[in-house]
């Protein structure tokens, strides 16, 4: 099985990665800034730049799984946040995900019947003071995945609801602290729902809250 997965220097996505790399007959491609584990099969690509994604390409797997992960987040008064960072949340959370799939299709760099499992979030549930444009960006992305989904119907797709997760999420945040006040979900709570799917142990509907 050949597995994509996008943001896999921390967090979920790493979490990911990792347990994935250490299944039999499973390949994992990592997609991240920066390389910085050598010898390991990873494309180091800033998402951000999506006019320069092309040139990643030709990849040479066809891709069975293509896990959706990496985003950014600024969470701050709507008038705190600067015009740059802004434009990057959007390229990197909807935009990016939009060409990589794009180019992965017009590559032929997607397997026949592939999962396609993106990372979503319970803001999808919920309105939050100071998320405005991290909000957009998701119901966005929902609006591309949930329409995508009745057009591409040869592929299989999830999104992932998640609650709280102690990753690097917060950082951006003013006080830069997890919320461990509100209802968590674990990295491996994640990892074991997409087993799950990959390997047919549960049936789950397309979107899944954990
Ligand atoms: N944690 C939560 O509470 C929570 C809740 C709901 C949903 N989610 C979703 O879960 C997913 C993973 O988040 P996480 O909590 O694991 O956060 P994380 O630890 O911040 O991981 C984000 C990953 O995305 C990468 N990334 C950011 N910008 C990039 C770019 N321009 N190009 C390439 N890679 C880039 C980061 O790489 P760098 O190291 O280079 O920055 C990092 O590897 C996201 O889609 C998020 O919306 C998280």
């Amino acid at each position: 099985m050949n597995i994509l997965i996008t943001g896999t220097s921390s967090g979920i996505g790493e979490a990911l990665a990792l347990y994935f790399s250490n299944q039999e007959d499973t390949t994992v491609t990592w997609i991240e800034r920066v390389d910085r584990k050598s010898g390991w099969n990873i494309i180091p690509f800033d998402l951000s730049y999506i006019s320069k994604l092309e040139t990643i390409f030709p990849l040479q797997s066809t891709y069975d799984v293509i896990i959706l992960n990496a985003w950014v987040g600024y969470f701050d008064t709507f008038e705190e946040i600067n015009s740059e960072n802004n434009t990057e949340t959007i390229h990197t959370n909807l935009l990016s995900n939009i060409e990589l799939l794009r180019l992965l299709k017009k590559h032929n760099n997607i397997a026949d019947r592939a999962m396609i499992i993106t990372l979503w979030s319970q803001a999808s549930k919920h309105f939050y003071v100071w998320w405005a444009v991290y909000q957009a960006s998701k119901w966005w992305l929902r609006g591309f995945i949930g329409s995508l989904r009745k057009e591409w119907k040869q592929y299989r797709f999830y999104l992932i609801h998640p609650q709280i997760v102690a990753t690097r999420f917060f950082r951006n945040t003013k006080d830069g602290v997890i919320p461990s006040h509100l209802p968590q979900t674990k990295k491996e709570d994640i990892t074991e729902i997409i087993n799950n799917i990959l390997h047919w142990v549960k049936k789950y509907d397309w979107e899944i809250d954990c």
